[in-house]
C-alpha cells in the first residue's frame, strides 16, 4: 500500500483506539497479516505517525520496537522502517453467524435445554473451587479425575446394573466409539457392524478410526444378529433404547448377541442411549452387565443434562484396558459432575425431567391422534410413519417454511427405505406441542395431494412462500 504513507491517510488506515502501544501494534499487526500493508512498504517516521494518529512519538517508537522483535518490521540505521512479514494474507473468515433456531423443534438429538440446572450446577462449580487442593491443578491424569471416576462406578452399578470399578471419563459416546474403535483398528480388526437405521455420527466415528461400518438390519426386537457377516467381530448397539427406530433390544436378541460375541471372539460396544427416561416400567440393565470381558459401556451427560458438557465414559474390558487410550474433558467439569452426583443432583435432575418427558410425550401421542407412531415408551424421540408413497422431503421443506424442524428417517440409513418422520419432543417447548402437530398435520394433508395424479403442480405452489401465504389467510 505505498501510497498509505505519502499523505496523512494512516488514521484510517489503522484504527487504533486506546491507550499505550498496544492498540497501534495490534493495529499495524493485523494490516500487515492481511496484506494492507505488504513486503517491503516504508512506514512513516516515528514523528509523522505520531502526528497522523494524535498520539505521543513515544507510542509509535515502542510499537515498532515491538512488532521489529516479533519480525513483522525490520528498521535499518538511515533508512525507513520496512514490512518485512511474508507470510500468506489471514484468510480466516469470520465464524457463519448462527442458523436461527426454528420456532417449533422436532428434531431428534437434544434434551431439554430450558432444564439445565443451572444454579445446581454453578453451586456445584462453586463447591468444587473452594475446596479442590492446588495439587488438583495441574495435568489433568489420564482416564478422568479419580473421584468421578469412583462415583461414577458407583452410579451405573446402581442404576445401570453395571459390572465395573473402573469407569474411564471421556468426552462423549461418540468420543469413546472413536477410542474404542481405534484400539480395534490397532488391534487389526477391520470391520464393525453397525445398527440400520441408526447415529450415523457413531458410523462415521469408527470410519474415521479406520474401520469399514457394516449395516446390519433392525426389526422390531432390535438388531438381526443372525444377518451380521461372517467375517464381522465387533458391534455397535444401542440395547436399552434403539435409535432411531425406538425398538429395546429383546431379551432373545441379547442373549443371542453375547453368544455371538463369545463365539467370534469379539467385542460390543454398548451405547446406553437414553436408557435414563423410561415410562412404562424399570429401564433395562446393560448388556455390559452381563458379560463385562465382551461389552464396552458407554455413555454420556448428553441427553441428560446437555451435550455442551461434552462429558461421557466408557467402561472398557480388562483386557482391552491398556489399548484404549484419548483425553478427558476440563478437570472442573468433572469434578462438579462428581459433586452434582455425590449430593443426589443428578438423581432429583433425572427424576423431574423423566416425569416432563413422559407428560410431553403423552401430549405429542394424543395431539398426533390416529397417526401410527412406533417406538417404546421411552426416551425422547419417536417414529412417526406416513402413507407409503408421501414425499418426506416435500414434507419437511413444507413444515420448515412455517417454522416446524423435521427429520427424515432416510438421515440414517444407508439407503432409502419406508417413508417416517423421526419425532424428537426432549428440545420442543411445552408449550409448542399443540402448533407443532397442527402443521405437521397439515403437511400430512396437503402434501398427500402430490401423490395425485397431476399434482407435482399442487406441491410447486404449496411451496411457494406467497401461495402459502394466501391459503394460511
Ligand atoms: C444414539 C445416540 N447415542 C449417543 C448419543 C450421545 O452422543 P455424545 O455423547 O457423543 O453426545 C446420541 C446423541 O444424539 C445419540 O443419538
Amino acid at each position: 500500500m505505498p501510497g498509505a504513507q505519502t499523505n496523512s491517510s494512516w488514521d484510517v488506515l489503522l484504527d487504533v483506539s486506546g491507550p499505550g502501544a498496544d492498540p497501534l501494534v495490534s493495529a499495524l499487526r493485523t494490516a500487515i497479516r492481511s496484506g494492507v500493508l505488504a513486503q517491503g512498504t516504508a512506514l512513516p517516521p516515528s514523528r509523522k505517525l505520531a502526528e497522523d494518529l494524535s498520539c505521543s512519538r513515544w507510542v509509535v517508537t515502542q510499537a515498532y520496537a515491538q512488532l521489529v522483535a516479533e519480525g513483522y518490521l525490520v528498521a535499518r540505521t538511515g533508512s525507513a522502517t520496512r514490512v518485512r512479514w511474508s507470510g500468506s494474507p489471514d484468510q480466516t473468515k469470520p465464524p457463519a453467524p448462527a442458523k436461527k433456531a426454528p420456532r417449533y423443534d422436532l428434531a431428534p438429538g437434544l434434551p431439554d435445554l430450558r432444564a439445565f440446572p443451572r444454579k445446581r450446577w454453578v453451586d456445584a462449580i462453586r463447591e468444587v473451587l473452594a475446596v479442590v487442593p492446588h495439587t488438583e491443578l495441574g495435568v489433568p491424569p489420564a482416564g478422568g479425575h479419580p473421584k468421578l471416576r469412583a462415583i461414577l462406578a458407583g452410579y451405573l452399578r446402581r442404576v445401570r446394573g453395571a459390572a465395573t470399578d473402573d469407569v474411564r471419563i471421556c468426552a462423549g459416546v461418540t468420543d469413546g466409539v472413536f477410542m474404542v474403535c481405534r484400539a480395534l483398528h490397532e488391534a487389526g480388526f477391520t470391520q464393525i457392524a453397525v445398527e440400520e437405521p441408526g447415529w450415523t455420527r457413531v458410523w462415521r466415528a469408527a470410519e474415521r478410526a479406520g474401520l469399514e461400518v457394516v449395516p446390519v438390519a433392525v426389526d422390531e426386537e432390535g438388531l438381526r444378529v443372525k444377518d451380521i457377516p461372517g467375517k464381522v467381530r465387533a458391534v455397535i448397539v444401542t440395547p436399552a433404547h434403539q435409535f432411531p427406530s425406538g425398538v429395546v433390544l429383546s431379551a432373545g436378541r441379547r442373549a443371542e448377541l453375547l453368544a455371538w460375541a463369545r463365539e467370534v471372539d469379539g467385542l460390543i460396544l454398548e451405547d446406553d442411549y437414553d436408557a435414563e427416561f423410561r415410562y412404562d416400567r424399570k429401564p433395562i440393565g446393560t448388556l455390559q452387565g452381563m458379560d463385562p470381558h465382551r461389552v464396552v459401556l458407554l455413555g454420556s451427560v448428553s441427553k441428560t443434562l446437555s451435550p455442551a458438557l461434552g462429558i461421557g465414559w466408557c467402561v472398557v474390558p480388562p483386557l482391552w484396558r491398556h489399548k484404549v487410550q484419548g483425553s478427558a474433558p476440563p478437570v472442573l467439569d468433572q469434578l462438579a459432575m462428581a459433586e452434582f452426583i455425590e449430593d443426589g443432583g443428578y438423581d432429583r435432575h433425572l427424576r423431574k425431567t423423566r416425569l416432563r418427558y413422559r407428560a410431553r410425550r403423552d401430549a405429542l401421542l394424543k395431539a398426533l391422534g390416529g397417526a401410527k407412531i412406533s417406538g417404546a415408551a421411552a426416551g425422547l424421540h419417536l417414529l412417526l410413519h406416513v402413507e407409503p408413497g408421501t414425499s418426506t422431503r416435500m414434507l419437511i421443506r413444507y413444515a420448515e417454511r412455517r417454522g416446524l424442524k423435521l427429520v427424515d428417517l432416510d438421515t440414517y440409513r444407508s439407503s432409502p427405505g419406508e417413508p417416517a418422520l423421526v419425532l424428537g419432543y426432549g428440545n420442543l417447548a411445552d408449550t409448542a406441542v399443540t402448533e407443532a402437530v397442527k402443521i405437521l398435520r397439515s403437511g400430512l394433508r396437503d402434501v398427500e395431494v402430490v401423490r395425485e395424479p397431476g399434482g407435482e403442480r399442487d406441491v410447486a405452489l404449496h411451496l411457494d412462500p406467497a401461495a402459502d401465504e394466501q391459503q394460511r389467510r
